[in-house]
């Protein structure tokens, strides 16, 4: 069953924090700052979108995406996040589906998310890997002694990205 995608609002704030503690995967400090981000978000900061995945009025998922800084049409997927009862069910899939589209439909070129190597983030470096996303670069050791950032890209222009030099 899909979910309805609208905007996430104040009344949603709690229910996000709680389910992306309930992932289990983040330390309480990323868990905060998906909080604040929202709260930036909603005071109009327009470097962070967000939108929720709903099942009638509860929130089961949400992704925040936002221009990176100091690029040309470059997007930062910053969180990508599903209720964990509701994983495996298609919610993730239909949120980065919608991403995507409002990023194309915006001239957007590029897609940037970060990730771990760690053990625990095999599925969703999975996810992403059988979603088009390439594993451009990675970081040894950058959260911690043997915990990697690993960096996945998308290519939204069909292939376009290297583009003319400026
Ligand atoms: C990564 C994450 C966002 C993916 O969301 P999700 O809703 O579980 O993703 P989906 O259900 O769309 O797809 C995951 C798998 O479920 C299965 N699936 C998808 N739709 C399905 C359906 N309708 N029925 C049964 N299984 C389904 C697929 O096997 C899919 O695997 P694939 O990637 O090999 O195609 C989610 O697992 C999550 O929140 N993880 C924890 C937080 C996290 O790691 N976020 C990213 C931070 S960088």
């Amino acid at each position: 069953m899909s979910c309805s995608l609208r905007p996430v609002g104040h009344a949603h704030r709690a229910r996000l924090e709680q389910l992306t503690r309930a992932t289990g995967l983040f330390r309480a400090e990323e868990v905060a700052t998906a909080v604040e981000l929202l709260d930036e978000s909603l005071q109009g900061d327009e470097d962070y979108q967000f939108l929720g995945a709903f099942d009638g009025d509860h929130l089961v998922g949400y992704a925040c995406w936002g221009p990176t800084p100091g690029t040309t049409a470059t997007s930062d997927l910053y969180w990508i996040v599903v209720d964990r009862e509701r994983q495996n069910t298609g919610v993730g899939s239909q949120l980065l589906r919608e991403v995507e589209h409002r990023l194309r439909a915006n001239g957007r070129r590029l897609v940037v998310v970060e990730t771990s190597s760690r053990a625990d983030y095999g599925p969703t470096r999975g996810f992403y890997e059988t979603r088009g996303y390439a594993r451009t670069a990675t970081i040894p050791g950058y959260y911690a002694p043997g915990d990697d950032l690993v960096i996945f890209t998308k290519d939204l222009t069909n292939g376009d990205l290297a583009g003319a030099a400026p």
